[in-house]
């Protein structure tokens, strides 16, 4: 009978996963969805717990709930106060968490399993795959907050990760042929796991971790399930295979909305000395606009739209800018904005950036549904995006962004560009948007010259 109840429960809570997930794909349900799945999983932890066979100690149980109390507290305080620039951290930190439970598992289940290859293999398995992601993801946290400020490559690192790739699954093949119940031989994968976890994301670009913050939560996923699979637990099967696959998907995405494979996020040092100055790129005069001039120009528009991006984010200009639409749709200018799929430095950056400051969703326009609308346009604002808007993404076949979808901004009747400099966007490229005709520049950070553009149409009433 208890066995029966705790399948319902973990099939109702697996049912609340799905069901997240799926209401986590629109903003306007991603709240109850996440609640919902979170619902499930507390039903889940509790079920296993309350129906586990055969005796707990009192003190196990005070170590379980004491460990799901601090978890708990911890987790709640951190995500609660999080800036939304942080979060990729954050996503990371507690991705290196659900590896590093993976690991624990295998190091604390290997010695009952030897005799079983299955099991061993399943073990070997969770363990290298949450170790990697353990020590890749800390790796990932360390490059976001700054303390790891660039990528190190050794030479011919690519070479030496993928003879330690090799070496894991050698060993760990070796050790299942063997049946060996020697704890030295699990220590010595455990440790050649976190090395190449550490190594595999050491020479990779910080720009790019999104990217590897996603591949490295599949991981987890995936180490995850295996750990379902060893103890018969259906839920944290279904749980882990979700993860594993939302992860996998997410990073194909991203990687389809930057036309960049995989394979050149990984092995490819993208921007590579190029991450904070421009490279070689189209050069020529740019003409400057001030907030007074442009406020006239945006108060006598019909239609305007705002392309946002990681600047934005930066400057954490979210407010002014819903201070400026709100301005100037009383003055009955229509006002859109253009999401790009990659605009920002996560996925869905922009969407949570202007949901912040109470932008209402239906003024968000995908790319392909806006492109279209941008040459019955007067007036597009360019804030804080570079790469986004750089039409060398379609005439340019040597640019490294070549074939990556754009916002057709310059298909406009003005295209207006705030940035703080002439400096390049993430990819390290010039932008030729800034040298065309209809482009002014207006420089400064985002928040500072929109608060002045702000002012600006104010006086003209
Ligand atoms: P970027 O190309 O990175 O350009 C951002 C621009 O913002 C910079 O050129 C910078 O110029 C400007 N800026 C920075 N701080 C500013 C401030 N305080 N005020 C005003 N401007 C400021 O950004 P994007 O157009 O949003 O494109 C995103 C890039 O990130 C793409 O190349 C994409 O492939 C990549 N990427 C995205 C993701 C996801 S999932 N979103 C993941 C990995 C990589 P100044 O320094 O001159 O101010």
């Amino acid at each position: 009978m208890n066995l029966e109840i705790q399948h319902i429960i973990y099939l109702l809570s697996s049912v609340t996963f799905i069901l997240g997930l799926k209401m986590l794909s629109n903003a306007k349900t991603a709240k109850k969805g996440n609640s919902l799945a979170a619902v499930g999983m507390i039903a889940a932890i509790l079920t296993a717990i309350v129906f586990h066979d055969g005796a707990v100690s009192p003190l196990v149980y005070g170590l379980i709930f004491g460990a799901i109390a601090i978890g708990t507290v911890v987790g709640w305080l951190t995500a609660k106060r999080v800036q939304m620039t942080k979060m990729p951290e954050l996503v990371s930190l507690f991705n290196g968490m659900g590896g590093a439970c993976a690991a624990l598992i295998g190091l604390v289940e290997f010695h009952h399993n030897t005799s079983n290859p299955t099991n061993m293999a399943v073990i070997l398995a969770g363990m290298v795959i949450g170790s990697v992601s353990f020590s890749g993801s800390m790796i990932a946290w360390a490059k976001l907050n700054g303390t790891l400020k660039n990528a190190i490559r050794l030479p011919q690192y690519n070479l030496i990760n993928t003879a330690i790739m090799f070496g894991l699954f050698a060993y760990s093949a070796w050790m299942i042929w063997a049946g060996t119940a020697d704890e030295m031989h699990l220590y010595i994968l455990f440790f050649a796991s976190i090395a190449y976890g550490i190594l595999f994301v050491l020479p990779i670009g910080g720009a790019d971790m999104p990217v590897v913050i996603s591949l490295l939560n599949s991981f987890t996923g995936l180490a995850a399930a295996f750990g379902g699979f060893l103890y018969g637990n259906q839920v944290m099967l279904t749980g882990g295979i979700l993860v594993g696959s939302a992860g996998t998907l997410l990073t194909l995405v991203m990687c389809k909305a930057m036309n960049r494979p995989l394979f050149n996020v990984i092995f490819g040092a993208f921007g590579a000395g190029t991450e904070s100055a421009g490279v070689a790129g189209p050069q020529g005069n740019v003409k400057e606009v001030g907030p007074s001039d442009l406020a006239v120009q945006l108060n006598y528009s019909k239609k305007v739209i705002i392309v946002p991006g990681y600047g934005l984010a930066v400057a954490q200009a979210q407010h002014v800018i819903k201070e400026l639409e709100t301005i100037l749709e009383s003055r009955g200018v229509e006002v859109t904005y253009a999401i790009h799929p990659v605009a920002g430095r996560m996925p869905g950056h922009m969407n949570v950036l202007l949901a912040e400051s109470n932008v209402e969703y239906d003024k968000l326009k995908e790319m392909e549904d806006i492109n279209p609308e941008f040459a019955q346009t007067d007036v597009v604002l360019v804030v804080g995006a570079n790469d986004v808007v750089n039409p060398a993404a379609k005439n340019d076949p040597s640019s490294p962004i070549y074939g990556m979808p754009i916002l057709d901004v310059e298909n406009a009747k003005a295209c207006i560009v705030n940035k703080r400099s002439m400096n390049a966007g993430y990819a390290g490229i010039e932008n030729e948007l800034f040298f065309r005709d209809k482009t002014q520049m207006l420089f400064g950070d985002a928040k500072k010259v929109l608060t002045e553009l702000v002012t600006e149409l104010k006086a003209l009433d």
